[in-house]
């Protein structure tokens, strides 16, 4: 079947729940912050960090990380431009649901198509979508390698790995940009906070 279109005879059934009643239960209005950029570039560590923070302030938060996503419901998927663009689909519909469950989402996806992370943007909705582009640059992400990942690809052993022999279109327009080669862990963090508080109703604890 396929995945962009719904199945026929499916009826979409009516909540009971508002979704004031959600924002005034967890005390926020839920927000995507959609992180993109090269692997290595620093986004795991910077979603894990912020979530971190956000619960402990009292913030109900959750990541969603490219590896770990591709450990469970996206084990399926490699890393053709079609099965990529299919990983993000089904991120920004995980997104979406956990968004409309009240939940602030953190993405970690290198996410490398413009049109994919547009569609991201379309499922998942203006409001509550923001784009954060981690820049490192590839020589910075090269030479950090933490997964020993970019030298397998420069030796052949990976195909299609983005930066090497796949490509990466960064954003035009992201709402931020952040080079983790430039700012500390801290300093990232601030910045993506500040993308946050809107949606923290205020009386409510804020991290940082
Ligand atoms: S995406 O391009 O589809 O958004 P995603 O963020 O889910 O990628 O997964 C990227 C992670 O998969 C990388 O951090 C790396 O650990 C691993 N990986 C394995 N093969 C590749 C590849 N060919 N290109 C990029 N990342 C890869």
């Amino acid at each position: 079947m396929d995945a962009q279109q719904t199945a026929p005879n499916v009826v979409w059934q009516l909540p009971q729940v508002e979704p004031e009643q959600r924002r005034t239960l967890l005390r926020q209005s839920p927000i995507t912050l959609w992180m993109t950029g090269l692997s290595g570039s620093g986004k795991s560590t910077l979603a894990f960090s912020l979530e971190k923070s956000l619960i402990e302030s009292g913030h109900a938060c959750f990541v969603l990380d490219g590896d770990n996503v591709r450990h469970g419901l996206n084990r399926d998927l490699g890393f053709s431009p079609e099965a990529r663009t299919e990983n993000i689909r089904r991120i920004a519909e995980v997104a979406r649901l956990m968004n409309a469950a009240g939940l602030i989402v953190i993405t970690s996806f290198i996410s490398p198509y413009r049109d994919d992370r547009e569609m991201a943007r379309e499922i998942i909705g203006d409001e509550a979508f923001r784009e954060v582009y981690i820049s490192t640059s590839l020589e910075q992400c090269e030479e950090r390698d933490p997964k020993g990942l970019y030298l397998k690809a420069r030796s052949g052993l990976i195909k299609e790995f983005t930066g090497i022999s796949a490509p990466y279109e960064p954003p035009f327009n992201a709402s931020l940009s952040l080079d983790t080669s430039l700012y500390s862990v801290d300093l990232c963090m601030e910045r993506m906070q500040a993308l946050i508080n809107p949606f923290l109703h205020s009386g409510s604890s804020q991290a940082r």
